[in-house]
């Protein structure tokens, strides 16, 4: 058993994020990272959003793990290493571990996440939770540092997680770009676990990010919130509504904060006035909603191809096995 934490992440993450702010303010229409939301009352907002009835995803995904985890793991050839972007907290990552010692390979797990802290209290966590095993964590942007990704040179297949949907909030280009690099990490016996929301009924789609209870408005409005104490910025979130739509040409919800009147706002640590429009949309995420096609021809031409679909029985949401084409 070892655990080690490699850290990767930039000494000027201030300036990435005043340029990425700037830059996204000064296209037409306006547009916010969706990175920026999960400071610590957004990470609690998003906890809260899992648990709304109305926002399935989470629980959909854990259902497939609680109930196929054997199943996926066999299909992935049995791995002795699991490496998850976003891993966070784990606790769906439990179920993918929990089978692969149960198929008697475990060895190693790879978490990949932002945060230092978390990144250590689940190592620690899973050390003592699974005898033998070893952790390699990595704390970086994966977006930005994916290669760092530790390679094991063990024998045994590896694993690559990335759940939650994530990959439908990048834009279709950024989807490709990233899954060519997933591809080239992998080798000929690896496999890619990837989870995705599925298309369905549109008031469902919608009430899933926008509850009548206001906490998906409030998750998103709190963005307003890390902008004014990070870029010393003066927006009023009061001063702008919440909106989730489908948009059926693209199949996505596009999610932003409409602006309630002619406003201007003042981001100090940019220089930078913005002007609003009353009516203005900011678009601040996009989540994309996929088909077993669609995501088949996501796959296609980034040196990766499905091998297995898996879905709850509602077929709601879906994990999905890639290796290299
Ligand atoms: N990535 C999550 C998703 O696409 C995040 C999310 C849930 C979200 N509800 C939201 C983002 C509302 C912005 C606004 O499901």
């Amino acid at each position: 058993m070892t655990i080690a934490i490699d850290v990767h992440l930039p000494a000027d993450q201030a300036t990435a994020m005043e340029q990425d702010v700037r830059e996204g303010l000064a296209r037409v229409p306006k547009e916010l990272s969706p990175k920026y939301f999960y400071d610590e009352r957004g990470s609690q907002l998003f906890e809260d959003i899992t648990e709304l009835e109305e926002y399935y995803p989470t629980r959909r995904e854990r259902q497939i793990l609680v109930e196929r985890s054997a199943e996926i793991v066999a299909a992935a050839g049995n791995p002795a290493t699991l490496i998850e972007l976003g891993s966070g907290s784990a606790s769906k990552t439990r179920h993918l571990l929990d089978a692969m010692r149960d198929a008697g390979t475990l060895r190693a797990y790879v978490p990949v996440d932002i945060s230092e802290e978390i990144t250590r209290e689940t190592a620690t966590a899973l050390v003592e939770e699974y005898p033998g095993l070893d952790v390699h964590g990595l704390v970086c942007d994966f977006e930005a540092h994916l290669e760092r990704t530790p390679t094991t040179s063990e024998a045994g297949a590896r694993l690559i997680a990335f759940l939650g949907g994530t990959i439908g909030n990048l834009y279709p280009d950024e989807r490709a770009a990233f899954l060519c690099r997933i591809a080239a990490l992998l080798d000929p016996g690896d496999h890619l676990l990837l989870g995705t929301d599925l298309v369905k009924d549109v008031d469902r789609l919608e009430l899933a990010y926008d509850d009548p209870g206001g906490v998906t408005a409030e998750f998103n409005k709190n963005v307003l919130c890390v902008l004014n104490r990070e870029l010393g910025g003066d927006f009023d979130p009061d001063a702008f509504a919440h909106v989730a739509r489908w948009d059926a040409e693209h199949e996505w919800i596009d999610i932003g904060l409409r602006s309630l009147a002619d406003q201007d706002v003042r981001l100090e640590a940019l220089d930078l006035t913005v002007d609003y429009a009353a009516g203005e949309v900011m678009r601040t995420e996009i989540s994309t909603k996929f088909t077993r096609p669609r995501l088949e021809e996501s796959y296609a031409g980034t040196g990766l191809k499905m091998a297995d679909w898996f879905t709850d029985p509602a077929g709601d949401y879906a994990l999905s096995l890639a290796q290299l084409a």
